[in-house]
């Protein structure tokens, strides 16, 4: 298995999604950030900004800022996620709203393995939304990822990633997978 993808996009830049973004740029991913409008992108910037900061303090980091912040895209065009190896979308709970971000990261990013950060709607339910089911999976992250490591992947078919997790400082791996 080889590490994880060069680039990693993250649909929705709130409260979930900038800690997302925060822990694949601490494990050495470039993160593009996809939101709403202007306004919305400029807080995501601004939330994976501090999150990263407060690391730092911390010496969590593992690495410069500066270093972290150039690898970092928070954009509103969604045609930014071109390339990206993994997709995890982090918009609110709102299964319609998933399955449109999900479906204009299906035509963006056609390489690309989708995942959804969703804590309560049915995976096969939006992997029935979607043209291409067969590359889309659930990732679940622990909450406050700011340290984050994803905990759990499932899949409706499912792809099957040819990159692993990320590592995290202090690390914990892969937590174990619970029973279906
Ligand atoms: N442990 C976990 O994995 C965990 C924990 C909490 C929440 N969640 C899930 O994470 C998801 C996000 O939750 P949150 O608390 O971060 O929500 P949030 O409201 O903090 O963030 C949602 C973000 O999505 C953006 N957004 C909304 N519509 C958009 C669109 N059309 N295009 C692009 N961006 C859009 C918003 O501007 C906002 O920044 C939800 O599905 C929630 O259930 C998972």
């Amino acid at each position: 298995m080889s590490s994880l993808p060069e680039t990693v996009g993250v649909y929705g830049g709130g409260r979930m999604g900038a800690g997302i973004a925060h822990a694949f740029l601490v494990a050495g991913t470039a993160v593009t950030v996809v939101e709403n409008d202007q306004a919305a992108a400029d807080a995501a910037r601004d939330r994976v900004t501090a999150s990263l900061q407060r690391a730092e303090e911390r010496g969590k980091l593992g690495g410069p800022l500066a270093g972290h912040l150039e690898q970092l895209l928070v954009t509103t065009d969604a045609g930014e996620l071109a390339g990206a190896g993994l997709v995890v979308e982090a918009v609110p709970e709102d299964p319609a709203l998933k399955v449109r971000v999900l479906a204009a990261v299906e035509a963006a990013a056609p390489e690309a393995v989708l995942a959804t950060n969703t804590s309560s709607l049915s995976i096969d339910g939006i992997a029935a939304g979607l043209a291409s089911p067969e590359r889309f999976l659930g990732l679940h992250f622990f909450n406050r990822c700011r340290p984050a490591t994803w905990s759990r992947s499932w899949s409706a078919p499912g792809p099957t990633p040819t990159w692993s997790p990320p590592p995290r400082a202090g690390s914990r791996p892969w937590a174990r997978p619970r029973s279906r």
